[in-house]
C-alpha cells in the first residue's frame, strides 16, 4: 500500500484510554495513525505498540488547548481522511466550588479543542475522498451526574457543534458525527472506581448488559462511523452505553432489578 492509498487518521488524546484503543484499532484496519497528546511517554509507547503490530503511526506532542500549536501541526499534514476529537477530562466540583479558571480549562480542553482541531484539519480533510470527523461527547451531555457542570456543558456543546459542522460541510462530502460513551473502563476510571469500591456494584447494576464499556467498544463505533459503509450517516450522536441511558430512573434505582430481569422478572413477581 503506498502513502497516497493509505488512509490517515488523526486522534487527539490517543496516549491513553479510549484514544489509545482507537489508535490500535485504526492501525489494524490499515490506517496511518497520528497519535496526538500531551503525554509524551505514553504517546510514544502507543506509537511503538502500533509499529510492533505491523502498523504505521506517528506520535505528535500536542496540547489541544493551544491554537498556535494546532495550526502548526495541521500545516504539516497535507492529506487527512479522519479526525477524531477525543481528548477530554474533568474535575468533580459543584457549580459553587468550581473556579472560573477550572471551568475555562475544561471548556477549552473538551469543547474549544473540537472547534480548533476541526478548523485547522479541514483543509487536509477536503483533499480526502472519504473525509469524516468524529467527536467524543458523553452520555453526560444529556444524562447528568452531580459535580460535572463544565464537562456536561462542554459535551452538550460538542453535540450541537457536531450537528453544525455536519450541515456546514455535508455539501463538501465531509461527514461529522459524535459518539457518546457510557462508563468505559480505562486506567483512569478503574482507579477512580477502586477509590469508591462500594459504588462498583451499584454502577454495574445500572448497566442492562451487566458490564461496563471497554475502550474497544468505542473504537469499533469510531471505525464504523469513519467507514464508507456509514456514508449516509451525518450529524448523529451515537450513544454507546449498553442501554444504560434509555432506562427510566425507576428502573435504575430499584436495587437488584437487573438480576431480577435476568432470572425472569415476571415469574418472580407472581
Ligand atoms: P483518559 O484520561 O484515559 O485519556 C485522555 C487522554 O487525553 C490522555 O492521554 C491525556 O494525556 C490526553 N489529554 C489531556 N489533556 C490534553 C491536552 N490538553 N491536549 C492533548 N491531549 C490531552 O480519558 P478517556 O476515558 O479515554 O476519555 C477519552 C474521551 O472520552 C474524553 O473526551 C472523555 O470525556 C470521553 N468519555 C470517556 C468516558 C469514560 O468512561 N472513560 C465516558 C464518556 C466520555
Amino acid at each position: 500500500m503506498n502513502a497516497i492509498e493509505q488512509k490517515t487518521v488523526f486522534i487527539t488524546g490517543a496516549a491513553n484510554g479510549i484514544g489509545r484503543s482507537m489508535a490500535i484499532q485504526f492501525a489494524e484496519e490499515g490506517y496511518f495513525v497520528f497519535i496526538a497528546d500531551i503525554d509524551v511517554d505514553n504517546g510514544k509507547l502507543v506509537e511503538q505498540r502500533v509499529i510492533d503490530g505491523g502498523g504505521s503511526a506517528k506520535f505528535i506532542r500536542l496540547d489541544v488547548r493551544d491554537e498556535q500549536a494546532i495550526k502548526k501541526v495541521f500545516n504539516t499534514i497535507s492529506h487527512l481522511d479522519v479526525l477524531v476529537n477525543n481528548a477530554g477530562m474533568t474535575y468533580a466540583k459543584s457549580v459553587e466550588d468550581l473556579p472560573a479558571s477550572e471551568w475555562n480549562t475544561i471548556i477549552d480542553l473538551c469543547l474549544q479543542s473540537v472547534f480548533l482541531c476541526s478548523k485547522y484539519a479541514l483543509p487536509a480533510l477536503k483533499k480526502s475522498e472519504h473525509p469524516s470527523i468524529i467527536n467524543m461527547a458523553s452520555i453526560n451531555a444529556f444524562c447528568v451526574s452531580p459535580g460535572l457542570p463544565a464537562y456536561s456543558a462542554a459535551k452538550g456543546g460538542i453535540i450541537s457543534l457536531t450537528k453544525q459542522m455536519a450541515v456546514e460541510y455535508g455539501a463538501q462530502n465531509i461527514r461529522v458525527n459524535a459518539i457518546s460513551p457510557g462508563f468505559i473502563l480505562t486506567e483512569q476510571t478503574e482507579r477512580a472506581l477502586k477509590e469508591h469500591e462500594s459504588e462498583w456494584e451499584m454502577t454495574l447494576e445500572c448497566y442492562p448488559l451487566g458490564r461496563l464499556g471497554k475502550p474497544e467498544d468505542i473504537a469499533y463505533a469510531a471505525l464504523f462511523l469513519a467507514d464508507d459503509k456509514a456514508g449516509f450517516i451525518n450529524g448523529i450522536n451515537l450513544v454507546v452505553d449498553g442501554g444504560m441511558s434509555v432506562q427510566a430512573v425507576g428502573a435504575v434505582i430499584k436495587p437488584g432489578l437487573r438480576s431480577r430481569w435476568k432470572e425472569g422478572f415476571f415469574k418472580l413477581e407472581k
